[in-house]
């Protein structure tokens, strides 16, 4: 399997603290990776970097094959879709907040993706509600349908269901598992709810302080945990 992401010696410090360290981390083409860690672990920061928002302070980036220097290229970051922690909306209809992706990534908008990604996350009758007027959870599956009516190679989601009831986690969760089935979506998912990534990942690593304490197959990930720290956060014992 060929990798999409090779991390090498990748440090990112603002000033002289270095909120993410990870000697080699490889993200292989089509899987779902999860990423759990506490608060302020440097997963977001992460999250920054593979999508080119962020260059590292050191170290190398690659992906898919090619190594990403100062800039990406605007290829490159159109490959990748991020759908952040507080998602940002533009003040406009729901509708024209989705389109805008396709927009601003140079596709056809009268194609009928946008109202097709509308209809997927359950936003139909609120098509032409202004955006500012929704709730959290609302939003954030506005936000999903902006990324994917782009068709990523690379979905990013950073805390993608904080905000959600069960019902649209479980609709999200079925929409990120068909996307990766069905186009080969490589998709990166950081989450706070250990039985997330235990239901959606391939592979799920932790990382505590910045660093890549365990990277592993989610079932031995979950039930055969090599290090303490895996273990103590699987059984939810508060990492310092
Ligand atoms: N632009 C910045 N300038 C200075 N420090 C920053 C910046 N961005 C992030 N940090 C710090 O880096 C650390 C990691 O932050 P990050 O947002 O990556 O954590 P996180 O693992 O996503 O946490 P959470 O689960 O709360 O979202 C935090 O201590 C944060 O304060
Ligand atoms: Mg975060």
């Amino acid at each position: 399997m060929t990798a999409t992401y090779e991390l090498a010696d990748v440090r990112h410090c603002y000033g002289d603290r270095c909120v993410v360290d990870i000697p080699t981390l490889e993200v292989r083409s089509g899987e779902i990776l999860g990423l759990v860690g506490p608060s302020g672990a440097g997963k977001s920061t992460l999250l920054r970097l593979l999508n080119f928002l962020e260059t590292p302070t050191h170290g190398l980036i690659t992906y898919a094959g090619v190594e990403i220097g100062g800039d990406a290229s605007l290829a490159t970051r159109r490959d990748v879709t991020t759908v952040f922690q507080r998602p940002m909306l533009l003040r406009r209809s729901v509708a024209a907040n989705v389109r805008i992706g396709r927009k601003l990534h140079g596709l056809d908008t009268k194609d009928g993706s946008t109202e097709r990604w509308l209809e997927k996350l359950g936003l139909t009758d609120l098509a032409d509600a202004p955006a500012r007027t929704l709730s959290a959870g609302e939003a954030q599956r506005v936000a999903l349908a902006r990324a994917l009516v782009v068709e990523p190679s690379v979905l990013l989601l950073d805390e993608p269901t904080g905000n959600l009831d069960p019902y649209n986690v479980g609709l999200l969760e079925e929409i990120v598992r068909s996307e990766n089935a069905e186009r080969g979506t490589t998709i990166i998912v950081i989450t706070h709810d250990v039985f997330q990534a235990r239901r959606l990942a391939d592979r799920t690593g932790l990382m505590v302080s910045g660093r890549m304490v365990e990277l592993a197959a989610t079932e031995a990930f979950f039930s055969a945990p090599q290090q303490p720290q895996t273990a103590a956060f699987v059984r939810g014992d508060l990492l310092i």
